[in-house]
């Protein structure tokens, strides 16, 4: 232990003379963000298109995202609602969704975006920020009042710092879904970068009534569809994030009291890798299953996959869990997934097969 701690220093005084503070990530599990989203798609007759829009608005969140790309899939999501008959639980969901807190790498809020939405239901809506986040310093070392900092179309910083319309007195807990918090998407923030409100008036802000209410047992079902799609460890709210490979070692350590499962997660983790890579897109699945199918995020859909790029130097892989057992599936890099299999113990890489 006294050798660990000793290893454990001279890799941190390593990282602090390249000046790297020790980093905290705060993630939470994509998936859940737009799980009541997809009830009410699928409710309206968007088909296939639910989950593929889905999968990609989930992705949004994960930290190597574009700052607009959250508005884009929530855009995307408006669109299609648009063609379902105006569909005004698919538009209030979707500004919920495009206000849900995004991961954050560093524990510093996520910068906005700073281009006007293509849908007016959109102007004025933001992210919030996860209440563990410093609410001054955004992700690149942004302070407060930089470019970036500020959202789209307002001229003053958020106050209170960390909170958006659907959320407004201040940021959410940690991993919280704002989903799961609120049904009205809230007032959307009046600025010089204001559309127009007659096309958002029809969206009727804070109208999931009847309908999402009706929803609910098809939202539940469609949950356990997507129970993959979880980000990194295992969605739960906060992780510590090694900065390099031996204070992963003591990450590991310190959380002895869940290595009963933790090589388990590792092994399974490897199995389900390994069975992946014989999966194509027309091998025939259980509906609701998540698999990985050439490294795309696959979803079963009426017995086939549907499957959605992870996006540039982004791969699928089956993750241990860190805090209970099982796996998730989701988008990472080689080596991020290979690190989070060695820290479990399991030795042979993604798949168990390299030696
Ligand atoms: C926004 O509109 C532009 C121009 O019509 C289009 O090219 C783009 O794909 C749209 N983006 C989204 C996310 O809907
Ligand atoms: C959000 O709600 C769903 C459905 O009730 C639940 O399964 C999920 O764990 C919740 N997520 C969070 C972060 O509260
Ligand atoms: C809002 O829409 C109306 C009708 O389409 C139009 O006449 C008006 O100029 C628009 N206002 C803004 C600020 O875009």
């Amino acid at each position: 232990m006294v050798q660990l701690s000793s290893t454990l220093l001279i890799a941190l005084s390593a990282v602090a003379v390249h000046g790297l503070p020790f980093f905290k990530r705060i993630d939470q599990t994509i998936a859940d963000s737009t799980t009541q989203w997809v009830a009410a798609c699928n409710a309206a007759g968007g088909g296939s298109q639910c989950s593929t829009l889905s999968v990609n608005a989930f992705e949004t969140l994960l930290i190597g995202a574009g700052v607009c790309d959250q508005q884009n899939a929530a855009d995307s999501m408006i669109t299609l609602a648009k063609q379902l008959n105006n569909n005004a639980n698919m538009i209030s969901l979707a500004q919920i969704f495009a206000q849900q807190p995004r991961n954050t790498p560093t524990s510093q809020a996520v910068p906005y975006c700073q281009q006007a939405p293509n849908n007016t239901e959109l102007n004025g809506y933001y992210q919030c920020q996860f209440s563990g986040a410093n609410q001054q310093v955004f992700v690149g070392n942004l302070q407060v009042g930089a470019a970036g900092t500020i959202p789209f179309g307002l001229t003053t910083p958020v106050s209170p710092p960390g909170s958006c319309p659907a959320n407004p007195s201040g940021p959410i807990a940690d991993g919280d879904q704002l989903v799961n918090i609120t049904t009205n998407p809230g007032t959307p923030a009046t600025g010089s970068g204001q559309g127009n409100a007659t096309a958002s008036a029809a969206s009727g802000s804070g109208s999931v009534t009847a309908t999402a209410t009706a929803t609910t047992a098809t939202a539940t079902e469609t949950e356990s569809s997507e129970c993959g799609g979880d980000d990194d460890d295992d969605g739960e709210e906060t992780t510590t994030t090694a900065p390099t490979a031996t204070a992963a070692t003591s990450t590991a350590t310190s959380s002895s009291s869940s290595s009963s499962f933790l090589l388990s997660n590792g092994q399974k983790a490897q199995q389900q890798n390994a069975q992946f890579s014989s999966l194509t897109s027309s091998t025939s699945c259980t509906a609701g299953t998540n698999a990985c199918v050439n490294g795309d995020f696959a979803q079963c859909v009426d017995g086939a996959y549907v499957t959605t790029s992870c996006g540039s130097g982004l791969s699928c892989f089956a993750l241990p869990l860190v805090n209970s057992a099982g796996t998730s599936i989701t988008c990472a890099t080689e080596s991020d997934a290979a690190s989070r299999i060695a820290n479990t113990g399991a030795t042979g890489g993604v798949t168990g097969s390299s030696s």
